[in-house]
């Protein structure tokens, strides 16, 4: 379905003042930086932003700056000039290029370097930026819309954002309520998907969900969101017996499974080595200082993941099931930044 097509449902409060912040939004040309979970929605409030601005009939572009590498996403961004690099044959426009007089929606923006981070200021700031490969200054004019799921300032704070940057996408932050702050649209968006597909399957109409069912959407809570919700019901409803029968059964875990391969231990069980460590010093020691022993602890954990991860922070961050930006907080908490 095109962005502009897409439907947004939601009534309650928080959601509504997300939408009504987002349609005023759409209104002014400055850029605008879009904040939530994954699933909440980030990418239908980018759309949004760009089909009710002036510039509406103007080119919406989307990058997803998390799926290239660094040089990549430079010459994706700005474009190149032929031989700017091993296997840049021909010139090539830019994003920047392709969203003039319209919208460029950077999702995932805190994944850029810094580098890029400074061209983009520049083009925010200025209008101005150069290919890769060259020393000639263009001009564009496209309205930016940023979107991440992480804490913007705590990176800057890292030194893994520029701060300058972040001050200019901070003109108009949007930040969307995940699914558990705003249960009261739950039934509403899961009567709108099980419809969706209802419709697909050419069923005269849409039987709804039985109570229990009900019940058990309402006390869950959705870590992934809409789209997690989506998934559920279409599941569902897909599996149902037929169109006549109220939907009364729905996996929320579709890898629930004995004989599920072993992943990653979560980290509430004490199952790594220092774990034991600690507890038997615990133990031998007597009565022991809360604060010093969980940072002892805390530190330990974070050791012994760079250590088995071969120090990759990335790896040992999804080793102990955090992003990688909590993972660079932690280790900045213990000094272990080297
Ligand atoms: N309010 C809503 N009404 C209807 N559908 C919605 C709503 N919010 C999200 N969706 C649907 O949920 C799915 C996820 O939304 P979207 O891709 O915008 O989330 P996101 O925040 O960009 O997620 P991610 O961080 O994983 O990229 C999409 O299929 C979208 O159409
Ligand atoms: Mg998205």
């Amino acid at each position: 379905m095109a962005p502009e097509q897409q439907i947004i449902i939601g009534e309650s409060p928080s959601f509504l003042e997300v939408i009504e912040q987002a349609s005023r939004a759409a209104g002014h040309d400055r850029a605008v930086l879009v904040i939530g979970e994954r699933g909440t929605g980030k990418e239908l409030i980018a759309s949004r932003l760009h089909f009710l601005s002036p510039r509406w009939e103007q080119n919406f572009v989307q990058v997803n700056c998390a799926s290239l590498p660094d040089t990549l996403l430079e010459s994706e961004l700005f474009g190149h000039e032929a031989g700017s690099f091993t296997g840049a044959t021909g010139r090539r426009i830019g994003r920047f290029e392709e969203a003039d007089k319209g919208s460029l929606f950077l999702d995932e923006i805190a994944t850029t370097s810094l580098t890029a981070q400074e061209k983009i200021l520049r083009i925010t700031e200025y209008g101005t930026y150069q290919r890769v490969g060259s020393n000639k200054t263009l001009n564009t004019d496209v309205r930016l819309i940023g979107a991440t799921n992480i804490d913007l300032p705590s990176a800057a704070d890292l030194g893994e954002f520029r701060h300058d940057l972040l001050d200019r996408l901070a003109l108009d932050v949007i930040t969307l309520p995940p699914l558990r702050a705003r249960k009261e649209d739950i039934l509403i968006l899961a009567t709108h998907f099980g419809q969706k597909v209802a419709q697909e399957l050419e069923w005269s109409s849409f039987p709804g969900y039985s109570n229990e069912l009900t019940d058990i959407m309402m006390e869950y809570n959705w870590p992934g969101n809409i789209r997690e919700l989506k998934n559920v019901v279409e599941r569902a409803v897909y599996y149902a017996e037929h169109e006549h029968k109220v939907i009364d059964h729905i996996i929320l875990d579709p890898f629930q499974s004995p004989f599920r391969p072993k992943g990653k231990k979560p980290l509430t069980e004490p199952t790594h080595d220092v774990t034991i460590t600690q507890t038997n010093e615990i133990k031998n020691q007597g009565p022991a200082d809360y604060q010093q022993t969980v940072e002892r602890f805390e530190k330990e954990l974070l050791q012994n993941a760079l250590k088995t991860n071969k120090f990759n922070q990335r790896l040992a961050a999804e080793y102990l099931s955090l992003s990688y930006h909590q993972l660079r907080h932690q280790l900045k908490k213990h000094n272990l930044l080297g």
